[in-house]
């Protein structure tokens, strides 16, 4: 059979971090193009990936012969644009979150997808973290009993520094929302499920990033209540001052049930807190099991390199997998557009201070 023919749009951080070592793993696929607005930023992924075709105009790439699927990495307010054109030219698309501007964006990237029969993905790329997997496993299993309480906390410490295209709403809708909570919320969808309603509040409180200005938010925090009658609190920053960045920043996540509770740090990526009722002695770290190490039919070795880096390769095997099985992609773009739904609450409420239903996309 011949191989996935793949493009990569937008050849910056995360397509050279995540996207390149992620389809390394990949032996039935082919990177054949890269695009890039930035010349130098293109010539340095050609040579990556190791390909000759490269273009500075995305479209020029995604209605190419040899393109089979689409990976859209850009700033968020290309990302609808790119993928409703590759979605038209008949390419499967991975497409980095938030996937979209807002809900409505999303609805429509989701449901263009589904009608051509293809598959679509959204890059939370945490699903693939180890511990996050078996919390929910064990969640879904009932090993908590009932869960009475979801809770999130993502805090980084960026400071003043110029953001870019993610300290400008036009180019990324929103700032910390769309780029750290975004996966928190979808944390929540994963572990309890949908929301019902919330109240949100958000704060710029660095306006200026080195002389640059900035307008999105640089904190959020929301309570919720979750349709199966648990409360949300989550709460995410990049004003956390001495708390690091990236992975080396605390990124935790717990469910507190009526049985126990399980909790999530990405800091320890192989292992879980554990809580049982009636034991003594509190938390019990406990090893996640062989099986939840890595996806499906990836063949990465989880005791090779860093594990805090390495997981994320596992979202391209998925990505790949789906398209050679036919089947739907784990997280598709049903997932990242529910989140959408969740960000324009979010707004709406900030805006409103008030509590507001969630209205949760029909396809
Ligand atoms: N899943 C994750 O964990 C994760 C992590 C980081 C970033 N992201 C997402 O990935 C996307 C890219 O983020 P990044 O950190 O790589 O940003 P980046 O700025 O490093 O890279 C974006 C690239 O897109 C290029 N670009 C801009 N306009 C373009 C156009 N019209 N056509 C082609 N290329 C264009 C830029 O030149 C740049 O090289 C964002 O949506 C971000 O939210 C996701």
């Amino acid at each position: 059979m011949a191989k996935i023919g793949v493009a990569i749009i937008g050849a910056g951080g995360i397509a050279l971090a995540n996207h390149l070592p992620g389809l390394a793993l990949c032996p039935d696929t082919k990177i054949v193009a890269v695009c890039d607005t930035d010349p130098g930023t293109l010539e340095r992924a050609k040579s990556a990936a190791g390909v000759s075709i490269g273009s500075t105009d995305w479209h020029q790439i995604v209605g190419r012969e040899d393109v089979n699927a689409v990976i859209i990495c850009t700033p968020n307010h290309l990302h609808g644009p790119i993928a409703l054109a590759a979605i038209a030219f008949g390419k499967h698309v991975l497409c980095e979150k938030p996937i979209s501007m807002n809900g409505a964006e999303a609805q429509q990237m989701w449901s263009s997808a589904d009608a051509a029969n293809l598959r679509h993905m959204t890059a939370f790329t945490y699903r693939f973290v180890p511990a996050l997997r078996y919390c929910a496993h064990l969640v879904q299993q009932g090993a908590v009993g009932t869960p009475y309480h979801f809770r999130v906390q993502r805090f980084q410490d960026w400071g003043t520094r110029n953001l870019g295209w993610r300290q400008q709403r036009q180019f990324a809708a929103t700032g910390e929302i769309g780029d750290m909570l975004s996966h928190r919320i979808d944390y929540g969808h994963l572990l309890i499920g949908p929301l019902k309603s919330l109240v949100a509040q958000t704060k710029l409180l660095v306006p200026n990033r080195d002389g640059h200005p900035a307008d999105v938010e640089d904190w959020v925090a929301m309570l919720a209540e979750f349709q199966q009658g648990a409360s949300g609190v989550f709460e995410s920053s990049k004003l956390a001052t001495g708390c690091g960045e990236g992975k080396d920043s605390p990124d935790r996540c717990e469910v507190n049930g009526s049985e126990g509770m399980v909790v999530y740090q990405l800091a320890s990526p192989h292992e879980i807190l554990r809580g049982t009722k009636g034991a003594h002695g509190g938390l019990k770290v406990e090893k996640v099991p062989r099986e939840f190490l890595t996806w499906p039919h990836s063949t990465r070795d989880p005791y090779q390199g860093d594990p805090l880096v390495t997981f994320r390769y596992d979202q391209n095997v998925e990505f790949i997998h789906a398209i050679l099985e036919g089947r739907p992609c784990t997280p598709s773009f049903a997932e990242g557009a529910n989140v959408q739904a969740v960000v324009d609450a979010i707004l709406l409420s900030q805006s409103q201070r008030r509590w507001v239903d969630v209205g949760y996309p029909k396809v």
